[in-house]
């Protein structure tokens, strides 16, 4: 298939191919070419396109036999596509919105202040696993490839298994939901629709995309880390 062809075929796509390094001007080159091109894994591309673009259609089994690395480094990416897109282009917008249909002070307090929440919802929630998920997921994967388990580490797995992560880990597109419904509902109805029109379509893209990315954690990072940290532990157990 051309890769031209993929974003034919659905341009939600778009920002999921520009985490992988490509961007437009590729010219009529295949995906494999592409791929091999760019130096980027075939499979894991194809994998994760195919995820998203089909929901249904979820290769879970397949995915978790890519290494926690190159799971990570692509969430990573697309964490830094919120924080550093999707979220400031949204904010700005917002603020064209109360510009153009001089809202009243309450209706701006009330859009401003939920859009504030739900940001440092997105925030925290990252900042979180960029600083103590992710690494303690690609730890992991290192000492169960190099076995090689140091005490740090198997206290870490004792006491925080990636498990209490699953349990805890937070719905953050359930804001987004009511920051959507304010617009649709709430709000008075705009003079310019083009720009409410706008922020909708830049929710719900969000939305999609933070499904997508919550779905790669919760069925392919964390239960293949899980199942190495037992596997680690009971490798210990049995060798004391
Ligand atoms: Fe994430
Ligand atoms: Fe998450």
């Amino acid at each position: 298939m051309k890769m031209v062809d993929v974003i034919h075929l659905n341009y939600l796509l778009l920002p999921v191919i520009n985490r992988f390094g490509i961007t437009l001007g590729f010219g009529d080159v295949s995906v494999e070419e592409l791929c091999l091109k760019k130096n980027i894994n075939l499979a894991f591309f194809l994998n994760i396109i195919n995820a998203y673009h089909d929901e249904s259609f979820f290769p879970k089994t397949d995915l978790q036999k890519f290494s926690v690395k190159l799971i990570v480094d692509y969430l990573q990416k697309a964490h830094k596509n919120y924080l550093h897109d999707s979220v400031p282009q949204i904010e700005k917008l917002i603020q064209n919105l109360v510009v153009e249909n001089s809202y009243k002070k309450q209706n701006l307090e009330i859009l401003q202040s939920f859009f504030n929440e739900y940001k440092n919802e997105i925030t925290e929630h990252i900042n979180r696993e960029e600083s103590k998920v992710y690494p303690y997921a690609v730890q992991v994967e290192n000492a169960y490839e190099t076995n090689n388990y140091n005490n740090a580490l198997i206290k870490k797995m004792e006491n925080y298994s990636m498990q209490y992560y699953l349990n805890e880990h937070d719905n953050i597109e359930e804001k987004l939901f009511d920051l959507k419904n304010i617009i649709i509902k709430y709000l008075p109805p705009p003079k310019n629709t083009k720009i409410s029109n706008s922020i909708l379509i830049q929710l719900f893209n969000l939305e999609k995309d933070l499904n997508d990315h919550s779905r790669i954690e919760e069925k392919v990072m964390i239960p293949k880390v899980v199942k190495m940290e037992k596997s680690i532990l009971n490798y210990l157990a049995k060798n004391k």
